[in-house]
């Protein structure tokens, strides 16, 4: 098992990297739906549309997306001598990877109000809620690639 995962590290590394692509451009594009939606009408065709919208990319893009990060992000890290525990980057980046599934499953129980015809919060509140994925993309990009403790 050692062998094969030293052998794959670079794809391993490609794939979790192209996951990583596509479960961010969800977690920074739904809430700005979220935006445009709290400010349509409800049960107008433009908030019908923002209902199909989300669904997908909740469903078609983010679901097996997060799966595939922590999957390979999971091979990576049992890849022999690819993370020494003793550093805090691995420590830190996993916080914030937790956090960016609690948002995930956020953006989930949001969209379920939506989907209800309920507006669960303001534009406002949905374009401030927007910045927090970029702040942990920035984080854990720096972490991975300085690793600056
Ligand atoms: C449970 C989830 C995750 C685990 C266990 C994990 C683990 C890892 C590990 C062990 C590496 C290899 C580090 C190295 O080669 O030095 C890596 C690379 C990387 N990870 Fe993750 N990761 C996860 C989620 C994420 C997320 C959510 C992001 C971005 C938002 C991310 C971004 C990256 C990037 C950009 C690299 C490449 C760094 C390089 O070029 O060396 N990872 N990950």
């Amino acid at each position: 098992m050692s062998d094969f995962l030293i052998a794959a590290y670079p794809w391993m590394k490609a794939l979790h990297i192209i996951s990583v692509v596509a479960w961010m451009a969800g977690l920074l594009y739904l809430p700005r739906l979220f935006v445009y939606h709290a400010e349509a009408e409800i049960g107008s065709d433009k908030a019908e549309t923002f209902k199909v919208m989300e669904r997908r990319l909740l469903r078609g893009i983010m679901a097996p997306a997060v799966i595939l990060v922590v999957l390979f992000g999971a091979m990576l890290a049992a890849t022999p001598g690819v993370v020494d525990w003793h550093q805090g980057w691995i420590w830190v980046k996993l916080a914030l990877v937790a956090g960016l599934i609690v948002f995930h499953h956020l953006l989930a129980y949001w969209h379920k109000s939506f989907a209800a015809d309920a507006v669960p919060h303001t534009a406002r509140f949905f374009r401030v809620v927007n910045e927090l994925p970029t702040i942990a993309l920035i984080a854990i990009v720096v972490l991975v690639v300085v690793k600056p403790f």
